[in-house]
């Protein structure tokens, strides 16, 4: 390996904690195979999904956020007024507004802090997160918390068999830190955004350009609606070319990382773009069989199935990946330091 750790404005950031959390409630593809002409065989196959989490009636994203932040600031062994900001990916909020970062702040107690949404498709976890970074990088800030929580369940059509089965709610937190002497913690991003696969993957109604009316909600303006194989094209081109443009501008190969944590949407999207990039399939990291496809929430989430799995350690370099509705694509590189 021949890693040349490029210098930061200020000072190197690391994640110090991570927390998450799942609804207890569980939806299967038995289940699904009730509600619409699908079966667990096509799911399995085509996305590699068996079940979901959903969140019950009656609570928000921001509960989901929470619960994972309340773990987050447990492994850490600190109290939730020791926190300067919230920032929260997410793209179904409570509610337009306030910003999901305020409800969070609110419930956890977090008083004196600040923060705020940001709205990244399924790479709204990664915006967030390096937003984060470039907060502590920067000397403005020393403990910076950035969750990922979609409700998803909420916004899909369970009439439409080419949404609903892919789908879950789940969230996750971590908490950002300035990095030791000696220690690496973020090193490098790739992002991009092209606006122009916006009618790929949407959710048009409730928003300024078409407010809920009868009309709306009658055309199903409230749900998910995407073109599936444009979406999936997109993701494993973008995450496959700017990982692999990442990798090679920090000197890194595929054989020097320690994991691939890839956003969870369909099983076959991850391995096509774990192939491209040759990575050994014992260290992609996948786990959409239990959650479906959390959206803001599956980087958290596979993290700590990476750890679990016993393929995150301290010292590791980890190479993240993200892609979603804007279309948005995201990768960051960093050295695990916990
Ligand atoms: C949606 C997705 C699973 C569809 O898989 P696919 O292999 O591309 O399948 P197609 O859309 O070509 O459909 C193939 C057939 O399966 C059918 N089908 C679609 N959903 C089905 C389901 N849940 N159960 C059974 N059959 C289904 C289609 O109707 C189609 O039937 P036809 O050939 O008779 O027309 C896949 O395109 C995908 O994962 N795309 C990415 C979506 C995504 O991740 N969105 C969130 C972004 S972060």
């Amino acid at each position: 390996m021949s890693l040349t750790v490029r210098p930061v404005v200020g000072r190197r950031a690391k994640i110090t904690a991570l927390g998450t959390y799942v609804p207890p409630d569980v939806l299967t593809n038995q289940d699904l195979e009730k509600m619409v002409e699908t079966s667990d065989q096509w799911i399995m196959a085509r996305v590699g999904i068996r079940e979901r989490h959903v969140l019950a009636k009656g609570l928000g994203v921001s509960d989901m956020c929470v619960e994972a932040a309340k773990r987050c600031l447990a492994m850490r062994g600190i109290q939730p007024s020791d926190l300067e900001v919230i920032l929260v990916g997410t793209n179904t909020p409570d509610m337009i507004f306030p910003a999901t970062a305020c409800l969070v702040q609110h419930k956890i107690g977090a008083s004196g802090c600040w923060g705020f949404d940001v709205l990244g498709g399924c790479s709204g976890f990664m915006y967030a997160l390096q937003a984060g970074v470039k907060l502590v990088e920067s000397g403005a800030h020393r403990k910076v918390m950035v969750c990922g929580a979609d409700a998803n369940t909420r916004m899909v059509d369970y009439t439409d068999r080419t949404t609903c089965v892919l789908f879950g709610d789940g969230s996750g937190a971590v908490l950002i830190e300035p990095a030791e002497e000696g220690e690496i913690g973020f090193i490098d991003y790739i992002n991009e955004i092209d606006g122009a696969g916006g009618v790929s993957l949407n959710l048009p109604g409730g928003g300024s350009l078409n407010p809920s009316t009868h009309e709306t909600v009658g055309k199903k303006m409230h749900y998910i609606h995407q073109d599936g194989p444009a979406v999936y094209k997109f993701a494993v081109r973008k995450m496959a070319e700017a990982s692999a443009k990442l990798l090679e501008r920090n000197g890194v190969t595929v054989a020097d990382l320690g994991c691939f944590i890839s956003h969870q949407a369909n099983k076959r999207i991850i391995t096509a773009t774990a192939e491209r990039l040759g990575m050994a399939s014992d260290r992609v990291i996948i786990n959409i069989e239990k959650y479906g496809n959390t959206s803001a929430g599956t980087i958290p989430l596979a993290m700590e199935t990476a750890i679990e799995e016993g393929k995150l350690n301290k010292g590791d370099l980890v190479l993240l990946a993200a892609a979603g509705a804007g279309f948005t694509v995201a990768t960051v590189l960093l050295r695990w330091e916990i």
